[in-house]
């Protein structure tokens, strides 16, 4: 691997959870004549690619889109090809301990066949406690699905007389989202060009820096992440403050 432009900049001043919007699998394909479903599986092979490096790099957290609650619009074999990447690439990536990920799914996994639940679920029992990464796949994930989520949540332990409306805050209210105890984004990169962050992540990306880039994913490299960060060190973040 070449040297990274980020060699001289200070481990602290790096992002520590960067979001990454996976977008431009099926254009990437379709610029080929192939079927999108290979650009999906290009576009897997280009995330692992993009957890070693942001290992190496020393990022904390690695929130990917792979799957939002609008993509079951698609049609059914891209549904399919995504869950196969789901069952068996993942499966591979994060097995291995030396891997020292630490996986995480955000999103409603019971909307899923039971089989792949239960591999989620197995995956993240077995990377639990691995201090390398912690990667957080969306995966039948919506931004608003998940508020509306921990509003439900919410709601019910009130009810059960566990807590009162009157105390929610913004803290209190984080627990019940899929990101619990983690922290927010402060880069979330989008690259095909498009510049809007689909229903990834609204709460959690309210003082993120974003960057949009004219690469597809599949062809997105450990230049491009370092070109993304390197935009976002250049943004002076105030956080409301002056
Ligand atoms: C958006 O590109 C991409 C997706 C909906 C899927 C993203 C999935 C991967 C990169 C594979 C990784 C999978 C796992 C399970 C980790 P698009 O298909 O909308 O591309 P387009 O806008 O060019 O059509």
């Amino acid at each position: 691997m070449a040297v990274s432009k980020l060699a001289q900049v200070p481990k602290e001043k790096l992002p520590v959870h960067i979001g990454l919007i996976m977008d431009g699998n099926g254009r990437w394909a379709a610029k080929r004549g192939l079927p999108r479903t290979v650009g999906h599986k290009q576009g897997a092979d280009t995330f692992g690619k993009i957890v070693q490096y942001c290992k190496k790099l020393g990022i904390r957290y690695l929130t990917v889109y792979a799957f939002s609650t609008e993509n079951w619009k698609r049609p059914p074999e891209e549904i399919q090809a995504l869950m196969k990447l789901l069952r068996d690439y993942l499966e591979e990536l994060f097995k291995h301990p030396k891997e020292d990920a630490c996986l995480h799914f955000l999103g409603d996994k019971t909307a899923l066949d039971l089989d792949i639940q239960e591999r989620m679920e197995r995956l993240e029992r077995e990377s639990a406690g691995r201090t390398g990464i912690t990667v957080n796949v969306a995966f039948n994930y919506g931004g608003r699905e998940e508020i509306m989520h921990a509003a439900r949540q919410f709601a019910r332990d009130c009810m059960d007389g566990k807590c009162s409306p009157d105390e929610i805050n913004e803290e209190r209210f984080s627990q019940y989202l899929y990101t619990k105890n983690q922290p927010d984004p402060d880069l979330i990169i989008r690259p095909s060009g498009e510049q809007r962050t689909s229903n990834f992540l609204p709460w959690q990306s309210v003082y993120a820096e974003l960057v949009f880039m004219d690469v597809l994913w599949p062809d997105f490299t450990p230049d491009c992440l370092d070109e993304a960060i390197l935009e976002y060190l250049q943004r002076a973040r105030r956080f409301g403050g002056v």
